[in-house]
């Protein structure tokens, strides 16, 4: 089969790229720079470098092995890749001055086989440092927006073509097709299908399941869904067994309608294992992030553990997790990209059953979108796969922690920068003392959120309030996140030491219950985390933040700009709730910052 290569520099949407490559009919692997070389791949009829968190100005950035010049197929080049390819080939790389996080406008400024037919102005997703300031002998700029006059270039040769954003991304809405132009400039076939991909899966899963049991931990999500429905389509349902664990850190109610749904399906090898106390008990006095991950990954485990005597007595077993491309990449899959965040399927303990052979991951190379597609053509009902996805680690994730009611050492509420682009948009702004895990240039940041309000209306528009967002995290490097708060002020909010725990879970249940309720009528919403921050107001009441985004894959994602009427009404129920003080809305795009707080 023909096939196109992503060379993988480490970017966040590296995967992605291969997998919309292969949406687009033509089978697509991810390889390492270290080890590629063209010239011994059969079939090979494109490459495609990736994008990366790595500067092409660092001694030691990762680079290719092979010579370009001898290269037989087109290359196309994507952010760092597209840097790489213009240094490589003479041109020059600069940094600093132009960072773009987030949607930008290009102009088509010459005849391009990349953006035929697409239209002189383009919306582009960009996240990037650095850029192309000067180009290769015998290149030509085919794109240019209004910060940077070398968005995109074609050789001459027709056979190198480099943008500086990301075309694999949702975001760029006609992104898919410059790809699909390239595909075109690549080859005339294209016979990579989702039936294809069906089979391969389920083939795969039997083939490494062999004649062993299989162990599955259901969340309820999509994801562990659809692999429970590849499992017993690979090896039939009596060697599959699932547990469900209600770590305490579960929505309301949601533990019993997992189970009740998955026997309405007519299987019945489920089990609904309570480890509430267990897992909060562990997770007291825990303030970082990273580290409560770890433990609610360890924990699993140990629940695991205890049970693999029950279900594996006489026989070998494998344990399935539904891990996902975007679980795999984000907790540093490859060699040059970066920890975002560890996703507890990722831990150690799983680590160490890794290397022993016995975890079984169908669904890894797949994205959200394409596993819906597959629950699908299992049979699955949609109204399942249509449920919000919902992290493992659960509400853990979305209680932060904070040790103490100091907020540390350097964070200052105030920041003149800030106010000065606030005012602009008249709005009132502060820096929030809690911080939140973001994505920028494919790395981590850990950065304070700024907040927004209005002081004398009632009327706002999310237009404004999205721009203002995308220019304070453009200008300032100290923050990676921006909150509205629709009809409050929050110069009184103040830090209060607390942990995870079942008040503040109890309180977070009930809050996220009413807002789920008041949206479920709203399919546009991708997901919605709601989120409960250590901090209060006067009234020593709890600010939660609600964070509803559309997405395809969670890759990238975008603030949904609910209606106001429905916000108003949500916001005045919520704080009827005991205990609930301001509700801030999430107004920021991934990137910058990431779709969960944590
Ligand atoms: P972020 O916050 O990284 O999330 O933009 C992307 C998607 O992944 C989900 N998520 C997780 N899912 N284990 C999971 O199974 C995790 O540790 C985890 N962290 C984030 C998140 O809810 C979103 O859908």
């Amino acid at each position: 089969m023909k096939k196109v290569v992503v060379v993988d520099f480490g970017g966040q949407y590296t995967h992605l790229i291969s997998n919309r490559i292969r949406t687009l009919g033509v089978f697509s692997e991810v390889v390492s720079p270290e080890t590629f070389d063209p010239l011994s791949e059969k079939n090979l009829v494109g490459i495609i470098f990736s994008g990366g968190p790595h500067s092409v100005l660092e001694t030691g950035h990762p680079c290719i092995n092979f010579d370009l010049h001898n290269c037989p197929v087109p290359i196309l080049g994507l952010c760092y890749g597209h840097q790489l390819l213009a240094q490589l080939s003479g041109g020059k790389v600069e940094t600093g001055g132009k960072r773009e996080y987030g949607s930008a406008e290009i102009n088509i400024t010459e005849k391009s086989r990349l953006f035929d037919g697409l239209g002189k102005s383009q919306s582009v997703w960009m996240s990037h440092g650095d850029h192309v300031s000067e180009l290769p002998a015998g290149f030509r700029i085919t794109a240019s927006s209004p910060s940077l006059s070398i968005a995109a270039f074609e050789s001459d040769s027709g056979k190198f073509f480099g943008v500086q954003f990301h075309p694999e991304v949702s975001h760029t809405p006609n992104g898919l097709k410059m790809l699909d132009r390239f595909l075109s400039i690549c080859t005339q076939t294209r016979e990579w299908t989702t039936e294809a991909r069906r089979r391969q899966i389920v083939e795969k899963t039997k083939h490494e399941a062999m004649n062993r049991n299989l162990l599955l931990f259901l969340s309820g999500g999509v994801d562990s869904l659809v692999a429970l429905a590849v499992c017993i389509e690979a090896v039939g349902k009596e060697r599959v067994f699932s547990i469900h664990v209600d770590t305490g850190l579960m929505r309301e109610g949601e533990s019993e309608e997992i189970v009740r749904h998955i026997s309405s399906l007519g299987y019945s090898n489920i089990e609904l294992a309570d480890a509430c106390n267990l897992f909060l008990g562990r997770l007291a006095g825990i303030y970082d992030p990273e580290k409560k991950r770890e433990i609610i990954g360890k924990t699993f485990v140990d629940v695991l553990n205890e049970k693999i005597a029950k279900y594996s007595s006489g026989t070998d077993w494998m344990l399935v997790q539904g891990t996902i491309y975007p679980d795999r990449i984000e907790s540093g899959g490859s060699k040059s990209s970066a920890k975002i965040k560890t996703h507890h399927n990722r831990v150690p303990e799983i680590e160490k059953l890794i290397a022993q052979g016995r975890v079984l991951e169908p669904l890894c190379d797949l994205y959200k979108d394409e596993i819906r597609e597959l629950g699908r053509e299992l049979n699955l009902p949609e109204k399942l796969l249509q449920r919000h996805p919902f992290p493992g680690p659960g509400l853990g994730i979305r209680i932060l922690a904070s040790a103490s009611s100091e907020a540390e050492d350097g964070y200052i509420s105030e920041e003149p920068e800030l106010d000065e682009i606030c005012k602009t948009f008249s709005f009132k702004s502060r820096i929030l003392p809690v911080k939140s895990v973001g994505v920028q240039g494919d790395g981590r940041t850990f950065l304070h959120p700024a907040a927004l309000w209005c002081e004398d209306s009632n009327e706002f528009s999310w237009q404004k309030l999205g721009d203002c967002a995308v220019k304070i995290v453009n200008s300032l490097k100290t923050v990676n996140r921006v909150v509205f708060s629709p009809f409050a002020r929050l110069d009184t909010v103040r830090l209060k030491a607390s942990d995870v725990n079942q008040s503040r879970a109890d309180l977070l249940r009930k809050v996220d219950q009413l807002v789920r309720s008041m949206t479920e009528d709203m399919s546009e919403i991708w997901q919605l985390p709601v989120i409960s921050l250590p901090a209060v107001d006067e009234n020593n009441n709890w600010i939660f933040v609600i964070r509803p985004v559309t997405s395809t894959n969670a890759m990238t994602a975008d603030f949904f700009k609910m209606p106001q009427n429905r916000l108003r009404e949500i916001l005045r129920e919520a704080i009827k709730i005991p205990g609930v003080g301001k509700i801030l809305y999430d107004i920021t795009s991934k990137p910058p910052a990431t779709i969960e707080w944590e």
